[in-house]
């Protein structure tokens, strides 16, 4: 008997895309709920070997790194858009998919280890407010089914974005 769903979407992302919903709903306010969201990740994918959160800052002109979670931490914690593959996904709105971060010179260097990339934008209101960045350890660690779960789960995050009002931490 064929499954069409699980076709599309693997049962994992289906599994993790609902532990993080449900997660979002029970936490106790955006900035934990967004580091049990990078954590889900990082803990249910063995490629996820970096997993960050950066928000655009208020003057939309920079990334400001938000929840993270991972071996070490980076020294990129803010990154002017339109710098680096981070940046490159914050102004054009579009995924990045980087198979060999060595061979891509918009890449800025975080850890000797990444070989791959994926930066997934999060939108709200028709603007990027924020993106999801994960770092792998192997080449060509992300493929489209990684930017299709990664771009529903950036959707449930665009309600975590810090307002205006208030500056990332
Ligand atoms: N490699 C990113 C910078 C962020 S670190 O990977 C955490 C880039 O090229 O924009």
């Amino acid at each position: 008997m064929s499954h069409p769903v699980a076709e599309t979407a693997p049962g994992e992302h289906i599994d993790a895309l609902a532990l993080v919903r449900d997660t979002i709903a029970a936490a106790d306010g955006p900035a934990e709920a967004g580091q049990r969201a990078v954590e889900i990740l990082y803990e249910r994918f063995p490629s996820y070997d970096w997993v960050g959160i950066y928000w655009v800052d208020p003057s939309a002109t920079e990334l400001v790194l938000g929840p993270w979670t991972g071996p070490e931490a980076t020294e990129h914690t803010r990154i002017p858009i339109g710098t680096g593959i981070c940046g490159a996904a914050a102004a054009s709105g579009q995924t990045e998919i980087i198979d060999d971060v060595n061979l891509d010179p918009r890449y800025l260097a975080c850890f000797t280890t990444t070989r791959s990339e994926i930066v997934v934008p999060i939108h709200h209101e028709g603007k990027v407010v924020g993106e999801i960045d994960i770092d792998g350890s192997d080449p060509a660690a992300f493929g489209p089914p990684d930017a299709r779960f990664l771009e529903e789960v950036a959707a449930l995050l665009a309600g975590l974005r810090p307002r205006l009002d208030e500056q990332p931490t």
